[in-house]
């Protein structure tokens, strides 16, 4: 019986010494100490032995047990012990290690432009309407005085979303904006709205992109006239361009205005002298506006007897452009951060430090 429990012990020991985490000591002590571990065993047995060895098979039974129990214990402790060290290794934390670089993002020079001249207009008490892109070809087109079939529908190709004429497009104008704040304004009373936004057109070239962005401006009032709207984009386009430019208005042709005017601003790189930007000419045309057509008034429910208005839109991408001299109207929408990056910079009133 002592050999016995002397070969268990030694068994035990070297065991428990070779235990290298605390599932494996726990497993052990399932092993030894559980329900029918081999020490529970041995000490149940106690009742098959005859009386008079029963003393010293408990005392024999006690030694393992003790062994078990002190050197579970020193290696609890050990196993512990390692468990932290290890952790402080791992969780050590260099804090003369230089920091990650925060990558700040900036805003798009198409976003700084918008809101810019969001701005302005609200400043001059306008409201701001953003439509939807997907419009209807009544919307987009025959509320504006473009019926089927008008030839000046021709320079405004578009993206149908079913059959021509019959269901959605992508709208080619902002101008749309006129007609939906007309329409959604039940009184039929006076009108200061911006609307800029994207849209759409077949277009793909250096200077023409198939999406690009513009704002559209509608003032409706009684006594509103031609003067006002050169007052207005006088403003405007001395604010976004410089206190030094200067504004002419040239006739032209749109069928949702009458007259209609191009509007051309002094170049701001000659300042009017001639160069190439201006194709020496020493003016840029930067808008199309003109007084609200009575057609496009009565349409969308104004009494055109009692109510004038003016529209004027414009290509905010241009104004990007001659703003932050970008050539190719293309890299405004290619999204390649290393182009956009470099407004951070030129930017007063940007974030970035
Ligand atoms: N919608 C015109 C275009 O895209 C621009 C325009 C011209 C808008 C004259 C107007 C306007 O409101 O009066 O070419």
């Amino acid at each position: 019986m002592k050999d016995k429990i002397e070969l268990l012990t030694k068994e035990l020991i070297k065991k428990l010494d070779n235990v290298e985490s605390i599932k494996e000591l726990n497993d052990l002590k399932v092993e030894y100490m559980g329900k029918k571990g081999i020490i529970t065993e041995l000490q149940s047995g106690i009742k098959d032995v005859a009386k008079e060895d029963k003393k010293e098979y408990g005392m024999n039974v006690n030694i393992i047990r003790n062994t078990f129990n002190e050197n579970y214990d020193k290696q609890l402790t050990r196993l512990k012990e390692m468990e932290i060290s290890k952790k402080i290794e791992e969780e050590r934390i260099d804090v003369t290690l230089p920091s990650k670089r925060i990558r700040q993002g900036s805003k798009h020079p198409m976003t700084r432009i918008q809101e810019e001249l969001e701005d302005l207009f609200v400043a001059m008490g306008y409201d701001v309407y953003d439509g939807p892109e997907i419009e209807t070809d009544e919307n987009c087109f025959q509320k504006l005085n473009l019926p089927l079939g008008h030839p000046a529908r021709d320079s405004q190709d578009t993206f149908y979303l079913e059959n021509e004429y019959e269901a959605y497009l992508l709208r080619t104008q902002t101008s749309t904006g006129q007609v939906r704040v007309m329409e959604a304004n039940k009184e039929k009373g006076p009108i200061r709205v911006v609307c800029p936004g994207k849209v759409y057109r077949r277009d793909d070239d250096a200077t023409h992109s198939h999406q690009f962005m513009q704002m559209e401006g509608l003032v409706i009032d009684k006594n509103v006239s031609m003067a006002d709207l050169k007052g207005t984009l006088s403003t405007f386009c001395k604010k976004l361009l410089g206190e030094k430019t200067d504004i002419r208005f040239r006739p032209s042709y749109f069928p949702f205005t009458e007259p209609s005017v191009e509007v051309d601003v002094t170049c701001f790189k000659c300042g009017g002298a001639g160069c190439s930007l201006c194709k020496q000419t020493g003016w840029i045309e930067v808008l199309g506006a003109g007084m609200v057509h009575p057609n496009v008034l009565k349409m969308s429910g104004y009494d055109p007897e009692k109510y004038q208005g003016f529209a004027f839109g414009t290509g905010l991408d241009r104004f990007a452009m001659f703003r932050f001299g970008i050539t190719d109207i293309r890299t405004l929408y290619g999204n390649d951060v290393r182009f956009l990056n470099q407004f951070a910079r030129k930017d007063e009133n940007n974030e970035v430090k």
